[in-house]
């Protein structure tokens, strides 16, 4: 059991200070957002994440889970500090680095005694180095730290499974006592053998971006298949379960959808891009995932517009789903916002509506129609475009939307609506690389 100090309290900073509490430690979440440190110590959850909020309450009830603003005071108190704020892309492509060496500097202001200094974040390969030399640099006496990398790999969505049960635990760091730290944090995992891997700060560093870099590609790969699939009359489905039979391949990720967003994918593959060319190489299987899913979001338009004969000028177009993947608020890079954009450049007017992203979509646009559920946002509609893959929109009543519309087309970019259902009710629809019925 150690005491743990997270600094960044945001989707990946909550999710790993609740999990890391669970697994018996005492962990203070510190963030610089009072408001954020003020809901979160009222009770309430500034984020939508599946059982997040009943596990933060057991935490705080059983007094291993605190909520602060003072990031100095948290410092002093922990042995393990996480640093778990945003990398976001800055316009060059690279990682934006400002959160995590402002974290940097006030850890090195508070620095009282031996400490393992960790990052979480998603950070750029030689980035560990730099922060080590910043916290060796004048060096206080009587204080002491190791550095350790330990990159983060759940899923908006099932953050709290995928923290609370994880495929792979990567340490990267040069100092065995920092290992033996981070065992001791991880330790109901550490018994039960999952799989710890202690690594070089750099490889940690480097299989972060290598494994989202991975994923995107093969969404872009299926997606390239899927449009394929259309002009050959071939089924992307079909394709991808035979496909996804073969233990090499797997049937994860291959999901063909309207490009994927989020705020990693993009923001890593153009951070891991970066890097390269830095090193003066340059990875072509990342420019080509990249370049294909911006096309993947503008084939999304391109396919309602078709719908219509090329004419969306005053057309009510309901949009359902606003989040970037089911199970979330969070609409960073969501396709949801490309489609709006289209729709309103092309003269058009949108109805949104999503379970639980309206909020978080109105910040964004405050120019469109938010609705409280489906059926308020496709009336008299002329379209209807589902973005996310909500499980709700799978069982929609189409008899009711097809009576309540005042149009016929709808386009799928989930492949979720039953193609036999939609055309017996004389639907006009379209989604991506199925053979339609
Ligand atoms: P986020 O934007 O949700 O949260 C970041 C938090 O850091 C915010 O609450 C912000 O107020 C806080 N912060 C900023 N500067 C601070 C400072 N100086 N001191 C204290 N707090 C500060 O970000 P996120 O989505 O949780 O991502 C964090 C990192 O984790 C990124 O590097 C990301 O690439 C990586 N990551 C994210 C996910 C994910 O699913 N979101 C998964 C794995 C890894
Ligand atoms: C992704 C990775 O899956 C995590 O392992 C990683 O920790 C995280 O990025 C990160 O570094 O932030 P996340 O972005 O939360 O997680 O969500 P995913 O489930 O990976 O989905 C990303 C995007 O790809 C979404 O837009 C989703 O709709 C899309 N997607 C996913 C597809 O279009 N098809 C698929 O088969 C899977």
């Amino acid at each position: 059991m150690k005491n743990i100090t997270i600094i960044g309290t945001g989707y990946v900073g909550l999710v790993t200070g609740v999990g890391l509490s669970e697994f018996g430690n005492n962990v203070i979440c510190a963030d610089i957002n009072d408001d954020k440190i003020l809901k979160l110590n009222a009770g309430k959850i500034p984020i939508y994440e599946p059982g997040l909020e009943e596990i933060i309450k057991r935490n705080v009830q059983n007094n291993r889970l605190f909520f602060s603003s003072d990031i100095s005071s948290s410092i002093k108190k922990s042995e393990v500090i996480i640093i778990a704020v945003g990398t976001p892309q800055s316009d060059s492509g690279d990682a934006d680095l400002q959160y995590v060496y402002s974290v940097v500097k006030a850890i090195k202001e508070n620095l009282n005694d031996y400490k393992v200094i960790c990052t979480k974040s998603t950070v750029p390969i030689g980035t560990g180095k730099k922060i080590t030399k910043i916290l060796k640099t004048n060096f206080k006496e009587n204080s002491d730290f190791n550095y350790v990398s330990n990159p983060e790999f759940l899923r908006e969505g099932s953050a709290v499974k995928d923290f609370l049960w994880p495929d792979r635990i990567i340490i990267g760091t040069s100092s065995l006592i920092a290992f033996e730290t981070m065992c001791d944090v991880y330790r109901p995992l550490y018994i039960n053998k999952s799989p710890i891997s202690h690594t070089s700060v750099e490889t940690a560093e480097m299989i972060k971006y290598a494994s989202n870099s991975f994923l995107a590609l093969k969404i872009s790969y299926i997606n390239e298949i899927a449009n394929v699939c259309e002009l050959v009359g071939a089924d992307v489905h079909d394709v991808a379960n035979a496909m996804g039979k073969d233990g090499r391949i797997s049937d994860k990720f291959l999901h063909p959808g309207p490009g994927f967003g989020g705020s990693c994918f993009p923001k890593d593959l153009e951070s891991l891009s970066a890097i390269a060319i830095e090193h003066g190489f340059q990875m072509n299987t990342l420019k080509a995932a990249i370049k294909a899913n911006k096309k993947q979001k503008i084939q999304m338009c391109n396919k309602l517009e078709s719908l219509f004969d090329g004419e969306l000028k005053n057309k009510e177009i309901a949009v359902l789903g606003l989040a970037f993947k089911a199970n979330t608020d969070d609409i960073r890079e969501s396709s949801s916002i490309d489609m709006i954009n289209f729709i309103l450049s092309k003269g058009g007017f949108i109805r949104a509506y999503d379970p639980i992203a309206n909020d978080a979509m109105s910040k964004l646009f405050s120019n469109i129609s938010y609705f409280q559920d489906v059926y308020a946002a496709i009336k008299n509609a002329d379209a209807l475009v589902i973005m996310t893959e909500w499980n709700e929109f799978r069982s929609l009543d189409l008899m009711r939307i097809r009576k309540e519309m005042n149009g016929k087309f709808i386009l799928d970019t989930r492949n979720i609506v039953n193609m036999k259902e939609l055309s017996s009710l004389g639907f006009v629809y379209d989604n991506v690389g199925r053979i339609k019925i």
